[in-house]
């Protein structure tokens, strides 16, 4: 049947019908949104490169979640800007560190609120990379103990989701073998599966205070290449114990995201990073496009390439859009 009898066109004449018609949901819940936690109080420390997005003490941190909550979204996940650096990323794994201090905060003001913290050494380690050195190569065996540990005491702390995101092979397993034995064995493992190698995390290494301090991390992300490999990393994390995947960035890697869901049928995570976020509100900001529709946009992508859950720097202020009319 083709024209005049087909007319595509019939289902998108008013809102109400595009309304019945829509394929993809977006809505509040389904966001997490980062937060990046710092010691000290009454601290707010916006970042530049993304606006609206600032480091946070712990009771500020506290009032943003509060906030976040009464809007719906479904979660936060937590990055730590420790007191001090040092080679072995130690405030990572300590039990009073800025992150199982900001959770036992948090967990007591939002008892509802989904509180994912992200395990990783690279914020903690003063040459910035994710694992402890060997020579100027990341030692990924002798990383994984000390991964396990900072797991083990953010579940105790309060975590409801250990999201691992430093690429070392193996850690999925050991950071469910070490739950288990800490009693934590309902404790959720979102792995940061497929995590490429991205110039798209430059706003987020200001945010964190990251950056490695010589060369880069292509010696344990992916290579923007590749989608087979990250079939590949997604099969290894499930059969280690991974409740759910990620696939980061999400904008450059939608095929993949579409890949993991029809492979795999699993939850699946997407990290709408903080270059994603940046160059949206850069464009906005020289009235170069409506950034609000863009966000909508970008976040409706990646649902329909297969995500369930999105982290995104957007879900603060797009949250309220949400609950409104759409035309
Ligand atoms: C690493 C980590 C990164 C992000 C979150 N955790 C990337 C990196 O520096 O390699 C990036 C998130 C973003 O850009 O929004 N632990």
């Amino acid at each position: 049947m083709t024209y005049p009898k087909t007319r595509l066109r019939r289902l998108r004449a008013t809102p109400a019908l595009r309304a019945l018609s829509r394929e993809t949901s977006l809505s509040a819940a389904d966001l997490v949104q980062p937060l990046f936690v710092c010691h000290g109080e009454n601290v707010r420390r916006p970042v530049a490169s993304m606006p609206g997005q600032a480091q946070l003490s712990v009771d500020e941190a506290t009032r943003e979640a509060e906030a976040l909550a009464k809007a719906g979204v479904g979660g936060v996940i937590l990055f730590g800007l420790p007191a001090t650096k040092d080679p072995e990323g130690r405030e990572a794994y300590d039990e009073n560190g800025i992150i199982p201090k900001a959770l036992r905060a948090l967990k007591r003001a939002t008892p509802d609120l989904l509180l994912w913290a992200d395990v990783c050494l690279c914020e903690y380690t003063d040459h910035g990379h994710c694992g402890i050195l060997n020579g100027d190569r990341v030692d990924n065996d002798r990383t994984l103990p000390l991964l396990a540990r900072a797991a083990v005491a953010y579940a105790a702390a309060g975590a409801d989701m250990i999201a691992p995101s430093d690429m070392m092979d193996g850690r999925v397993g050991v950071i469910r073998r070490a739950l288990d034995d800490a009693g934590q064995a309902e404790t959720p493992i979102v792995a940061y599966s497929a995590k490429y190698a991205s110039a798209f995390y430059g706003p987020f290494r200001e945010a964190a205070e990251s950056a490695p301090k010589f060369g880069n991390r292509r010696g344990y992300q992916m290579d923007p290449a590749n989608s087979d490999e990250a079939l590949r990393e997604v099969a290894l994390d499930l059969e280690e114990g991974a409740d759910m995947v990620m696939v980061k960035p999400a904008l450059p890697y939608l095929d993949v995201i579409r890949r993991v869901k029809d492979r795999f049928g699993v939850p699946v995570a997407a990290y709408n990073v903080s270059g994603e976020f940046a160059m949206i509100h850069a464009a906005a900001r020289n009235g170069w496009l409506d950034g609000e529709r863009a966000a909508l946009e970008t976040l409706t992508s990646i649902r329909r390439a297969g995500a369930d859950v999105i982290l995104t720097y957007f879900a603060k202020e797009i949250a309220p859009v949400l609950g409104r009319e759409r035309e």
